[in-house]
């Protein structure tokens, strides 16, 4: 199979369905994961309409049935999985500061993409250039919280806690990958006018989706292992 197999998670809207939309643009088969299979099949049904090659998945990143169903579904018709991009994402700490928040905040935002992840590795690897993203925030950029008086101003502990736990695991799993042909990086994709940015952000969705984009094609001799924003190198 020539063309790259590329699975989104929460890519029925946001930032994630314009991440499908710009890989689709540049061939590859895009798999929609969204939570449930209606949103999926109406992302892809956009995305058709732009002659774009889109797959609905029903796959809400908390349930282990959908990803193991996801998992078959990748194994039996493709046999490997070019690019994960771990886009599914949730900011729940304008409900408070309590124990339940921090955990639902990592039960998306980090056990999510930890779960999903581990299941599609052999497909992954399977892939001869595996690409893996993790979509994180400079929110969750520890030498930002603690030198940019802008950042440190957020108060936001299920965010800041659940995506450095997505950061730290990016970089472990770069140290157990580093001797296969599967990069995974993290991506901060800037402040984006999304129902998560609201509309007082600055990024248009287009460019939000451009670091993504890039860290899921990278070619062979790129990073592996970093946190990035348009190109450039942040802090853990
Ligand atoms: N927008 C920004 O300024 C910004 C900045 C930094 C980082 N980010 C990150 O970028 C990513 C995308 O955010 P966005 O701005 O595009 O937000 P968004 O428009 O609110 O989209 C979030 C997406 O995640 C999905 N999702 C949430 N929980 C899920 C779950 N359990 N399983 C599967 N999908 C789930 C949502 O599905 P539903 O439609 O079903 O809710 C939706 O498709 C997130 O990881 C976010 O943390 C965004």
């Amino acid at each position: 199979m020539d063309k790259k197999i590329a699975l989104i998670t929460g890519a029925n809207k946001g930032i994630g369905l314009e991440i499908a939309r710009q890989l689709g643009r540049q061939g590859a088969i895009v798999l929609l994961g969204a939570r449930s299979f209606s949103k999926a099949e109406q992302a892809a049904a956009q995305l058709k309409t732009e002659q774009i090659e889109a797959i609905p998945v029903e796959l809400d990143v908390t349930d282990a049935r959908h990803i193991r169903s996801a998992a078959e579904k990748i194994q039996e018709e493709y046999g490997k999985l070019d690019i994960l991009v771990n886009n599914a994402g949730t900011y729940l700490d304008h409900e408070g500061d309590g124990v339940d928040v921090i955990r639902r905040s990592f039960t998306t935002n980090f056990f999510g993409p930890y779960a999903l992840t581990t299941s599609l590795l052999d497909l992954l690897k399977a892939s001869p250039a595996g690409r893996i993203v993790n979509q994180s925030s400079i929110l969750g950029s520890m030498g930002t919280l603690m030198t940019d008086k802008f950042y440190a101003r957020a108060a936001a502990p299920g965010y800041t806690t659940s995506k450095a736990a997505l950061n730290a695991w990016t970089a472990q799993l770069s140290i157990q990958l580093q001797d296969t042909n599967v990069k995974v990086n993290a991506c901060h994709p800037g402040w984006v006018k999304t129902d998560m940015g609201g509309p007082g952000a600055v990024m248009e969705i287009e460019e939000g989706a451009e670091t993504a984009v890039y860290l899921a094609t990278l070619p062979s001799d790129g990073p592996t292992g970093g946190f990035f924003h348009k190109m450039e190198t942040l802090p853990w």
